[in-house]
């Protein structure tokens, strides 16, 4: 494993400052640009009628809010086709498991935008399909803009959380028994961002489905 990764927890590995800051600012422009394009970035309304606090598009497989589900159209928002995840994001994500000790095929990737009052309530992700979850399959984040407070929970919500700050560049890896861990964001650290970046904060998520 390289030497920047910490291993927080069996399955969960933080790799701090992966991506150079020429790289981080080209992705940065990626997502802006994802999100302004034909298939635009939206604020999901999920199962109860809340609307979330950040900003979505998914790429590869949409996650519908309201059915928990994956889907290759917004059937629960403008029906649009889900754009594909581009290749040269996915391995990324490929690169980050594998030094992390994982095999995955990512073919969801889930972009958040956070404005700097935006949150995620803590949740766990386990809407991908079941071979993936019990196999530890991982989700890999990837951090860029404004720094967050991220905090990672147990198997159960009723398991004490712990504050990791995610900065730009960052990549953390939630596999194997960590897969189900509950996460969430509680906030955003304003005026964090390295230059040419922010204000707020790009989180993208892949995933296998
Ligand atoms: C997520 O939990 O799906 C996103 C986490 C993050 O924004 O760091
Ligand atoms: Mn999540």
């Amino acid at each position: 494993m390289p030497s920047s990764a910490t291993v927080l927890a069996p399955g969960l590995v933080l790799f701090q400052s992966r991506l150079a800051p020429s790289v981080q600012r080209e992705l940065w422009q990626t997502c802006r640009a994802l999100a302004g394009g034909p298939v635009p970035m939206y604020t999901p309304t999920v199962r109860g009628g809340r609307k979330m606090s950040v900003g979505m598009l998914c790429l590869g497989k949409h996650w519908n809010g309201l059915t928990y589900t994956y889907e290759d159209t917004r059937s629960d928002y403008d029906g649009l086709a889900v754009p594909p995840i581009p290749p040269a994001l996915a391995s990324i994500a490929v690169s980050a498991a594998a030094d992390a000790g994982f095999t995955m095929q990512p073919d969801i990737c889930i972009m958040n935008f956070y404005s700097e009052t935006a949150r995620l309530g803590v949740h766990q992700d386990k809407d991908e399909r079941p071979e993936t979850l019990a196999a530890g399959i991982p989700i890999v984040s990837v951090s860029l803009g404004d720094a967050a407070r991220f905090v990672i929970g147990g198997l159960s919500r009723r398991d004490p959380t712990s504050p990791i700050i995610l900065r730009s560049g960052d990549v953390l890896v939630m596999g194997g028994p960590s897969r189900l861990r509950f996460h969430g964001v509680t906030r955003i650290l304003p005026g964090t961002a390295p230059e040419g970046m922010g204000p707020g904060r790009f989180n993208l998520t892949f995933r296998q489905w």
